[in-house]
């Protein structure tokens, strides 16, 4: 199992177990996600969504491997995807999606963080979106949210260097709301999503739709221009080179570009 459900005291966690592969996200992965969040939006048992990884690892992202062996063929926005149904899914999701970081947070770990309502950090966590370092670009929104949040020259050290950076820069960034020690960080936001039980389901999800909806639209207009150059750029062959060098433990050398 690499993706484990369970509700409990009315918050629905979604837990990426996958540590062998420090939970990399399949397309199965993906679809189990969306379906649990789909769910979730609809069931009336549940009032907050917890998201979290293992000890050590939130995802190192997008499986590589799947990225080489099935590249989505329309664009990565396709509806069709299983990577896109979950990342509309969270999107969609009216209830408040918590996200415990507990450990590194790659590429799609870090680009989610950004469509979740409060983000609690491991000290031990490190986020980074190294798209360009893959020979891809970023993707659902995350070229338009991240600098609307810090500014461009801040957005830049992130998604044109693809520079990683702690959970203390994420709160400073306001990407996280607190860095936790990792001991503590999945029970704190636990505790914080069960502040939602107390609260009224109806106001709760009107005030989160209020929140969102000034940029919801432009969101999925990025998402699409996004997806369509992100598929493209799979195909590259930057990419290749990148996705080669990964599974050969090598710097990638774009030296030949
Ligand atoms: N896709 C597929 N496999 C992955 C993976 C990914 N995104 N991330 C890690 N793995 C695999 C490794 O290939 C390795 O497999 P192996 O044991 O069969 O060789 C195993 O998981 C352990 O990874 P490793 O890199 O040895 O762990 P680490 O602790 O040294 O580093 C990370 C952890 C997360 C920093 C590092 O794995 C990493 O940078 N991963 C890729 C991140 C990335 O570029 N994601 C895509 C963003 S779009």
């Amino acid at each position: 199992m690499t993706i484990r459900t369970a509700t409990l005291n009315k918050v629905l966690t979604i837990e990426i177990a996958r540590p062998e592969k420090k939970n990399a996200l399949t397309q199965a992965m993906y679809t189990a996600m969306a379906a649990a969040l789909e769910a979730a939006n609809t069931d009336a048992g549940v009032r907050a969504v917890l998201i979290t990884g293992q000890p050590g690892i939130f995802t190192s992202g997008n499986d590589i491997d799947d990225f080489m062996q099935r590249p989505p063929s329309l664009g990565r926005d396709g509806e069709d995807t299983p990577v896109t149904r979950f990342m509309h899914a969270l999107l969609d999701c009216d209830k408040p999606v918590v996200a415990a970081v507990t450990g590194a947070a790659v590429g799609i770990g870090t680009t989610l963080l950004l469509h979740c309502d409060l983000v609690y950090v491991s000290d031990e966590a490190r986020l980074a979106m190294p798209f360009v370092s893959l020979g891809l670009v970023p993707e659902y929104a995350s070229s338009l949210v991240l600098p609307a949040l810090i500014g461009h020259v801040k957005a830049a050290e992130k998604l044109m260097l693809g520079e990683p950076f702690t959970g203390s820069d994420a709160v400073d960034c306001g990407i996280a709301n607190a860095v936790l020690p990792a001991g503590e960080v999945v029970n704190h936001a636990r505790r914080m999503a069960e502040r939602f039980n107390t609260l009224a389901p109806g106001a709760v999800a009107d005030t989160k739709r209020l929140m969102r909806a000034p940029q919801r639209a432009r969101i999925r207009e990025v998402m699409a221009a996004e997806g369509a150059l992100f598929g493209q750029r799979l195909r590259s062959p930057e990419a290749t080179e990148a996705f080669q060098a990964f599974f050969q433990k090598r710097k990638p050398d774009f030296s030949k570009f």
